[in-house]
């Protein structure tokens, strides 16, 4: 159940009844601040101005029509026109009760399921993924977890980049290593001394240069033998990026892999489309788009390159080809991009043009959410001390080594498997979620050490707070997850952090609506922190607890245990029994 939708449409239809116009909204929070209730009403004020009326007389008069029956203890009205709802404790203690033990903690499956196509991860296969790649993979993959699990139908794209005159170069250069009598995987493994190795001989041997142009046409011309090179060359670069989702715990999978290459043949009809409208014109040998809708200060319009001269297709093409498989074979009712900020003016002109040509019709959602980039500890993007990349690859290995040496100081009585096990989560764990917990848009610098801290807003915090919990019941010997009890709310903490665990549904709905998956992340430390609040000030397993009082409590332990995985896991965020 979502409390706050709940309250705001009974607020709403207290508001018509009293004779507020239907447009006016109800504006319901949960409280900020102790004593004003937990959700306020704020809508009265809105509505005042509107009817030219006095503000707390008209939220009277909303009281005087909203019967919240028994979930309320009592409703007031304070300071310009607030309406404080202070929730009533038996029900609290009822709704708790019915999400111990329920795998989906309240929330319904939407009865308004959408087609949502999401575009990330997306790397280029000609490198190896590096952390630049990081944060698409991730926060798409927590968004795209918790649609599903809000009962959407999601279509995940992993938009590779696997066309272009890159893979000429490329592809030469695995024809010379496989006639060596080189296997394609061994050639590859090395991904990115392969590419710089391919460069030097584009740079440095003309023979060499010409056949990679020659090979850049005949990829695109259907040339048997150079498309099967290609196809050798994507496998093995693909496996890479397959065994990095694996290690990352991101539900990728080779078959949502759709990249530039599967619009090839769409291409040349886009083109003509955008010619047969009059939106595409020929300027210096190419096909340009001008938008106006996107022009400069000066009134200069935004040019879109769909074609170059000579006759090759840009990077924009290939996205409007996707727009328009995603829009007519998809069927999508709304598209979520995720890609760094740097490409916010490609992506831009994408939507433009693609509304402006009719491609996507105004019903579908097309968002692109944004990211800042990851620096290094010394605020500059993050490098090698050469300066060179970083890969993805020995970001997680170091994280994994990092958490196993923290693990062997700080739980020596775990076992040898134990300990491998927990390092491998606790230290993938803290690199999504160093990541996923600051607000998308902003840069981060990339820390080890708060990330990996056993303290404050981390992985390893919210991942030990529910180890604990499993630890209270192995001391109390019961399984929680069969647990008979009849939950109460006695003491302020216990109603704190039952209100907080009903909130889960409302704070999904923030996530989804705005892509913002810190949201969740900040909702799960609050949880662990009113935890470890109730577990000072409510004993469980002292001996002068009465039992129906401990079975309470364990039973709230329970849900605060489920929220925290089932919170976890829609980050992509594993968690143990024991750490
Ligand atoms: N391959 C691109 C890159 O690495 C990202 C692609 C994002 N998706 C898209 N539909 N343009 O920068």
């Amino acid at each position: 159940m979502n409390i706050r939708d709940l309250l705001n449409d009974k607020v709403q239809q207290a508001m018509q009844a009293a004779g507020i116009p239907a447009d006016c909204g109800a504006h319901l929070a949960p409280s900020k601040k102790a004593g004003f209730g937990d959700y306020q009403a704020n809508g009265a004020m809105g509505a005042a101005k509107l009817m030219k009326s006095n503000p707390r007389e008209l939220a009277q008069n909303i009281l005087d029509h909203l019967d919240l029956g028994d979930i309320v203890e009592k409703t007031e009205i304070a300071g310009p026109g607030f309406i404080n709802i202070h929730l009533n404790e038996a029900w609290l203690a009822q709704q708790t009760q019915q999400v111990l033990n329920d795998e989906r903690l309240g929330q319904q499956k939407t009865s308004s399921a959408q087609n949502i196509v999401v575009d990330y991860s997306s790397p280029n296969l000609a490198k190896e993924m590096h952390v630049g790649h990081l944060r698409s993979t991730i926060i798409g993959d927590a968004l795209v977890r918790v649609l599903e699990f809000q009962g959407h139908h999601v279509v995940r794209q992993n938009h590779v980049g696997d066309w272009g005159t890159q893979f000429g170069m490329l592809i030469a250069e695995l024809e010379d290593q496989l006639q060596d009598g080189e296997a394609a995987e061994f050639a590859l493994k090395d991904l990115e001394g392969f590419y710089q190795l391919s460069k030097k001989h584009f740079d440095d041997d003309e023979d060499f240069a010409v056949r990679a142009r020659e090979y850049v046409v005949k990829l695109q011309s259907g040339d048997e033998h150079v498309l099967k090179l290609w196809a050798q060359f994507k496998k093995v670069s693909l496996q890479h990026s397959e065994e990095i989702y694996q290690q990352l715990n991101v539900t990728l999978k080779g078959e949502h892999v759709r990249g530039e290459s599967a619009y090839n043949d769409d291409l040349s009809k886009v083109l003509a489309e955008l010619q047969t409208q009059g939106l595409a014109k020929e300027d210096q040998g190419a096909q340009v788009v001008f938008l106006e809708e996107l022009a400069d200060k000066e009134g200069n319009p935004s040019p879109v390159i769909v074609q170059k001269k000579g006759g090759g297709f840009l990077y924009a093409t290939s996205d409007l080809a996707a727009l328009r498989y995603r829009t007519n074979f998809l069927k999508a009712d709304r598209i979520l991009y995720f890609i760094d900020a740097r490409q916010s003016l490609h992506m831009n002109q994408v939507f433009t043009l693609a509304r402006k040509a009719n491609f996507v019709p105004d019903s579908i959602a097309l968002e692109h959410h944004a990211f800042g980039t990851m620096m290094g500890p010394d605020g500059k993007p993050f490098k090698t001390r050469s300066g060179g990349t970083v890969k993805l690859a020995e970001v997680l290995d170091e994280a994994v080594e990092r958490a196993a040496a923290l693990i062997a100081e700080k739980d020596p009585d775990l076992t040898e498997e134990e300990k491998v096990d927990v390092a491998q989560k606790v230290g993938i764990g803290a690199v999504k979620y160093a990541d996923l917990s600051k607000t998308r848009t902003n840069d981060y610098i990339f820390n080890w050490e708060s990330m990996l801290s056993f303290e404050g807003n981390t992985a390893p915090y919210l991942q030990y707070a529910y180890a604990r919990i499993q630890s209270i019941f192995r001391k109390a010997e019961i399984d929680a997850t069969t647990l008979e009890c009849s939950i109460q709310l006695k003491q302020e903490q216990e109603k704190a952090l039952a209100l907080k665990l009903l909130q889960l549904p409302e704070v999904l709905e923030q996530v989804t609506r705005e892509a913002y998956p810190h949201v969740l992340c900040a909702y799960l430390y609050d949880v662990a922190s009113l935890f470890m609040k109730f577990y000072e000030a409510c004993p469980i397993l002292k001996d002068d607890v009465d039992s129906e009082t401990r079975t309470s409590r364990l039973g709230i332990a329970q849900v605060t245990a489920q929220t925290l995985k089932t919170g976890l896991d829609l980050l992509g965020i594993e968690t143990m029994n024991k750490m």
